[in-house]
C-alpha cells in the first residue's frame, strides 16, 4: 500500500448480512446514502456508508497524497481494521473513480462492484483546466464556489422543480465540507488515470446504475463500462439526474436489493 498512515474514517451502518460499502461522490458525505441506509439495510444486507477522507467526519489525506490510489488504499486500510475481508463496493461518481482504483489494487477484497453515475476515462485537457479554475474559486470562496458550479447540473428537471427539499439538503451537504477536503479531491480527479484498460480484469459481478437525465455524466457513457466489464448489468433510474439515490430511492433500492440477492 502506498500509504502507511492510519486513516481514521467515519462510517454509519445498518443491517446485517452481505457487507455493502458505499462511497459518496464529490463533494458530499455519507448522508448521500440516507435512503439506502433506511431502505436497503435488512437481515440480508449490512449497509456501511463511509465519509471519504477529507469529507464529513473523516480525516483528510496528506496534501501530497492527492491520488485516487491514496483514497483506495485508505479504504482498504480502514476495511482491514474493521475486519471486513470481502465486501461489495459501491461508488457514486468520484466514489466510482476510487472504486476503479480499489479494483486495480485490492481486487481480492471485492465480492461485487456497483458503479453509480460514473465513468472510467480520465479528464480531457479542457476538463482538467476547469478543475484547476474550480480550485482557485474554492480557495477564494470555499464550498460556495462548488455549489454555484455544480448544483444547477445535479438534478433531473422534475426534481429541481418539484423537490426543493432535496436540492436544499444537497446544498447543505456541500456547504458543510472543508476547503482542504474539496481541493484535494478536485486535484485527485484532475490527475486521475484512465481506468478503461483495466476494466476487463474486473471479474466480480458488477451493477452499473445511471440516472436517465444525468447532465454531469450522461448515461451513454455507461455503455463503455457495460461492454468492457465481463459480468456487468445495467439499470437506468427513471426521473434520476446525477443523484438518483435521492431522486428516485424506490427504484434505486430495488436495483440494489435485486443485485445483492444474486451474490
Ligand atoms: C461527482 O459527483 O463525484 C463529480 O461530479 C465527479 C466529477 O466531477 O467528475
Amino acid at each position: 500500500m502506498a500509504n502507511t498512515k492510519k486513516h481514521d474514517l467515519h462510517s454509519i451502518e445498518r443491517g446485517e448480512g452481505t457487507p455493502l460499502v458505499l462511497l459518496h461522490g464529490f463533494p458530499f458525505d455519507h448522508a448521500l446514502w440516507k435512503e439506502q441506509l433506511h431502505g436497503v439495510a435488512s437481515k440480508g444486507a449490512r449497509i456501511i456508508a463511509l465519509d471519504l477522507p477529507g469529507f464529513g467526519r473523516s480525516n483528510p489525506l496528506d496534501g501530497d497524497e492527492a491520488t485516487m490510489d491514496a483514497y483506495a488504499d485508505a479504504i482498504a486500510e480502514w476495511a482491514e481494521k474493521e475486519g471486513l475481508e470481502k465486501f461489495v463496493l459501491a461508488g457514486h461518481s468520484m466514489g466510482g473513480y476510487i472504486a476503479f482504483a480499489f479494483a486495480r489494487r485490492h481486487m481480492e477484497m471485492l465480492s461485487g462492484l456497483i458503479l453509480v453515475c460514473t465513468r472510467p476515462g480520465a479528464d480531457s485537457d479542457a476538463g482538467k483546466e476547469g478543475r484547476y479554475k474550480l480550485i482557485t474559486e474554492v480557495e477564494k470562496r470555499g464550498p460556495q464556489g462548488v455549489v454555484d458550479a455544480m448544483l444547477p447540473k445535479l438534478f433531473a428537471a422534475q426534481t429541481a422543480k418539484e423537490r426543493p427539499e432535496i436540492v436544499a439538503e444537497t446544498r447543505e451537504m456541500v456547504l458543510r465540507q472543508s476547503r482542504e477536503g474539496i481541493i484535494t479531491a478536485i486535484r485527485s480527479m484532475a490527475e486521475r488515470p484512465d481506468s478503461t484498460p483495466g476494466l476487463d480484469a474486473i471479474k466480480v459481478p458488477t451493477l452499473i446504475i445511471t440516472g436517465a437525465e444525468d447532465a454531469i455524466i450522461p448515461a451513454p457513457e455507461a455503455d463503455g463500462l457495460l461492454s468492457s466489464i465481463p459480468h456487468a448489468k445495467h439499470v437506468s433510474i427513471k426521473g434520476g439526474g446525477h443523484m438518483p439515490m435521492l431522486e428516485n430511492p424506490n427504484a434505486f433500492n430495488k436495483a440494489l436489493k435485486a443485485f445483492i440477492r444474486t451474490l
